[in-house]
């Protein structure tokens, strides 16, 4: 099911949905929709600034997804927030401009029909595992990977062309910025999460999207001196509500578009970069 779901993903990116997709699914665009989807995404590459009304949200119940509800909403963006505890919807269905919806990132459907209708996604997910024993075809997996899939491969099917993927950095082109024993400790987290990058570089090549890479996160007041980065190798901390207003900025900066970005305050001395390696500013704008 999954593969099958990934090739038609697939094939509505590349266009190519008469060739894969097989007679009477649901899935199908119209061609109408195609060549929409194909203007839209001209139009947004030419824009100077990108906005959006209605924003899917991923991991909003706490961290850095909780402080990106509170910025977005600030800014007038109406968020749809996928939560799994029913305190927690209940928290957050009562904050104006936001819609929370009950359900697990580990169940595609789940999901699918949160992301329906909304015109941007982010998911900021981490840290939990499925259910299951740790062997044979229940062997947990981690939400890093198949939560992010299930928000990347949603956005497919739906024609959700922006999306603002967090990793961390130690992922991809960023593992040698990663002390190795900070790298060793947190690889099945960072393997999992550079499986989800991988999987949105190199199979949806027809989308509007931004990966980024915080350093290490900590729960401290806004200090407004973080910075994104290009550069691979850029270590440090950040403060979850900079990181949270880092990707409120990178979402609609044009800039953005298929960049991978880490995410770090040089204001910070970090252990892990005990030097102060200078870090070199991404411009938003
Ligand atoms: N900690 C660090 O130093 C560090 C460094 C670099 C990158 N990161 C990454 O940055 C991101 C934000 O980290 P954070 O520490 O601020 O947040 P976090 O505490 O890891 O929050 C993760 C979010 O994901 C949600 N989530 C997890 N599994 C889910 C599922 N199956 N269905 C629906 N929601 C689910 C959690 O919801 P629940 O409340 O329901 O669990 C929570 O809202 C994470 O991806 C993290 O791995 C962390």
């Amino acid at each position: 099911m999954m593969a099958i779901r990934s090739i038609m993903v697939l094939a509505l990116l590349m266009g190519k949905t008469t060739a894969f997709l097989p007679p009477n699914n649901s899935f199908s665009p119209s061609p109408t929709s195609l060549t929409e989807r194909s203007n839209t995404r001209t139009s947004l590459s030419m824009t100077a600034q990108q906005s959006y009304n209605k924003v899917f949200l991923a991991g909003a119940s706490r961290g850095v997804g909780n402080c990106l509800l509170k910025t977005l909403v600030a800014e007038g963006i109406h968020v749809v927030a996928l939560v799994r505890s029913p305190e927690v919807l209940e928290t957050l269905n009562a904050i104006e401009g936001v819609t929370a919806i009950l359900g697990d990132a580990f169940d595609y459907k789940s999901v699918e029909g949160a992301m329906d209708g909304c015109d941007a996604a982010i998911s900021t997910l981490g840290g939990s595992m499925s259910k299951g024993d740790g062997s044979g075809d229940d062997a947990p997996t981690k939400v890093d990977y198949t939560g992010n899939s299930n928000v990347i491969e949603a956005a497919g099917i739906l024609g959700v062309t922006r999306l603002v993927l967090l990793t961390s950095i130690g992922c991809g082109t960023s593992k040698e910025a990663a002390p190795p024993a900070v790298f060793d400790v947190l690889a099945p987290t960072l393997k999992a999460k550079e499986k989800a990058e991988n999987l949105l570089i190199k199979y949806y090549t027809n989308m509007n999207w931004t990966i980024i890479r915080p350093g290490g996160l900590k729960s401290e007041a806004a200090t407004g001196k973080a910075v994104l980065s290009d550069d691979c190798l850029a270590i440090g901390s950040i403060h979850r509500q900079d990181c949270a207003d880092l990707v409120a900025k990178a979402l609609t900066s044009p800039k953005t578009e298929r960049q991978v970005l880490s995410a770090i305050d040089p204001s910070i001395i970090a252990a892990v970069n005990p030097d102060a390696r200078p870090i070199t500013e991404f411009a938003l704008s």
